[in-house]
């Protein structure tokens, strides 16, 4: 039998404690699939008031630990919880960096000490698992908000204890790339002559998080396999292309999976009716509510309604969507539509929309009920992206047997094959320009028309199983193997 692993899964959120994306949605279920597999993991993460919400017992492990912070040494706490699939998880607390509505800041932009918090946090990791001697075999980090890491265990922390721990980088999107001023390195606790170069972490003149984290890892990972070398292009790398290319034999592409006890219509508490591949008849329902809820005509009951669920953010194609709206809405179907984010995309969306009163149903905020509903009760789920890592929302409707249409890029290009002659769960367009959304759009709609089709393509979706227990094993393999390698080299 093989050995079980100490790891340390580090993330700046994690469903059920604090979510702003499909990071949060990763690093609540792979931890348990990885645990499954009888892995020993501590999830680390802030403590933010919604954690505090949803913590099942709330101990303190440790009453206060000082945590340096440039020149300062600051207090923490650190709370710990056991998740309803028993993952314990610790929060690391400290009211005035964390206690705050958001994770990363207001509608007027990010939080103007984000280095400090994420600097505080990854310093803290590290303490409290000194603390806890809990030694791990594996650090796997993710995003910007842990970059700091790998770098910190090349200096202030290269010691006894971290000797032999390697770290794994996880890169869920180059769209945040963490930098900040130059001139606030020595927040860090890094040594600039040390870190402070092209080859570390500076990035034209200034600090760099991810590039710290792509840099300093034993190894970097992406959430696709197709995203894993897209970034190495100028178009994907944003900048970063170069590094990437660097680390191309440590880099890999791994696929996210979907928690089924989450998103499935067999059981999902959120819809207003159950449903199985076996009898989906309870998806009309679905189609009929929400579209009592978010305001449309019910004479579309009959119509092809097409749903989204996104961050409001360029990468996202919105602006694909509203350049095609009018000649969408002409081709006489609904678009339920449930964003939050950028204030600019709002207000468009907001607009287009009062141009087809009862056509057109827009949600705005952060509703993850609503998001259940929408996936459940829509005929097509559009994802347009201009990139995508890797993508949840398309895997989540094909068992809700909803038809993704999505551009063919990262992720989504991994989890969804264009149907043709039987074969294939969704539609996919290549080019990011709206003639080609609409007119994948257009054949799609033809398919919907054609009743036997539509069946095939429909079940097809609702068959595909992207369960996390194959990506929690290339993720085991893969600590393994990091593992190893740093035992050789030290
Ligand atoms: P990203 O992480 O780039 O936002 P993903 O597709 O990986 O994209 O994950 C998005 C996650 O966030 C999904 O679980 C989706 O349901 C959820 N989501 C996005 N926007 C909202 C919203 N406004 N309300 C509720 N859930 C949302
Ligand atoms: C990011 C990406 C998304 C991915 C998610 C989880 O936010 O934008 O594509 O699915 O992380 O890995």
């Amino acid at each position: 039998m093989e050995s079980t692993l100490k790891i340390l899964f580090v993330s700046s959120e994690a469903v059920p404690y604090a979510k702003s994306g499909g990071l949060a949605d990763v690093a609540g279920s792979l931890p348990i699939a990885l645990t499954e597999a009888g892995m020993d993991i501590r999830i680390v993460m802030p403590l933010y008031p919604s954690t505090k919400k949803v913590m099942l017992d709330k101990t303190a492990v440790i009453e206060k630990i000082a945590v340096p912070l440039g020149d300062l040494q600051l207090a923490a706490s650190v709370y710990m919880t056991r998740s309803t699939k028993r993952v314990p998880a610790l929060f690391v607390h400290r009211e005035d960096l964390f206690s705050r509505p958001a994770l990363y800041g207001s509608r007027a932009g990010d939080y103007y000490d984000n280095l400090e918090r994420f600097t505080f946090f990854c310093h803290a990791v590290l303490r409290v698992a000194r603390e806890l001697d809990f030694r791990p075999d594996i650090i796997h980090c993710h995003d910007w908000q842990t970059g700091l890491i790998p770098a910190l265990l090349r200096g202030p922390y290269n010691d006894d204890f971290f000797k032999n721990t390697p770290v794994l980088f996880t890169i869920h999107n180059m769209g945040y790339q963490g930098v900040f001023p130059g001139h606030k390195l020595n927040l860090t606790g890094l040594k600039g002559i040390d870190f402070y170069h092209q080859e570390g972490l500076e990035y034209w003149g200034n600090i760099s998080l991810l590039k710290s984290g792509i840099v300093y890892a034993d190894a970097v990972n992406t959430v696709s396999p197709t995203y894993s070398q897209e970034i190495c292009t100028r178009e994907f790398g944003l900048g970063m292309e170069g590094i990437l290319n660097n680390r191309k034999d440590s880099l890999s592409g791994i696929l996210n999976g979907v928690d089924y006890e989450i998103w499935n219509p067999e059981k999902d508490k959120n819809i207003p009716r159950n449903y199985s591949i076996k009898n989906i008849s309870g998806k009309t329902i679905c189609k009929r509510e929400v579209i009592k809820e978010m305001g449309l005509d019910s004479s579309l009951m009959e119509k092809p309604i097409f749903g989204m669920v996104s961050r409001l953010d360029k990468q996202k194609g919105l602006d694909l969507l509203l350049e095609i709206l009018d000649k969408l809405m002409a081709l006489d179907t609904g678009l339920i539509l449930l964003g939050s984010g950028d204030p600019a995309i709002e207000t468009a969306l907001a607009q287009a929309a009062k141009g087809h009163p009862g056509k057109i149903g827009i949600g705005t905020g952060f509703n993850d009920p609503l998001a259940h509903r929408i996936i459940a009760g829509s005929d097509f789920f559009l994802i347009p992206s201009r990139y995508e890592p890797c993508g949840l929302t398309q895997m989540y409707a094909l068992k809700y047997g909803t038809v993704p249409i999505v551009r063919a890029t990262g992720g989504l290009n991994d989890t969804v094959s264009s149907y043709e002659k039987g074969m294939g769960n969704g539609f996919k367009f290549r080019g990011a320009n709206p003639e080609e959304l609409f007119a994948c759009i257009k054949l799609a709609i033809e398919f919907y028309k054609n009743r036997t089709e539509w069946k095939r393509i429909v079940t097809n979706g609702m068959k595909e199983e992207f369960s996390w227990k194959k990506s929690a094993d290339r993720y085991i393999e893969l600590y393994r193997k990091l593992k190893s390698q740093r035992m050789i080299t030290g």
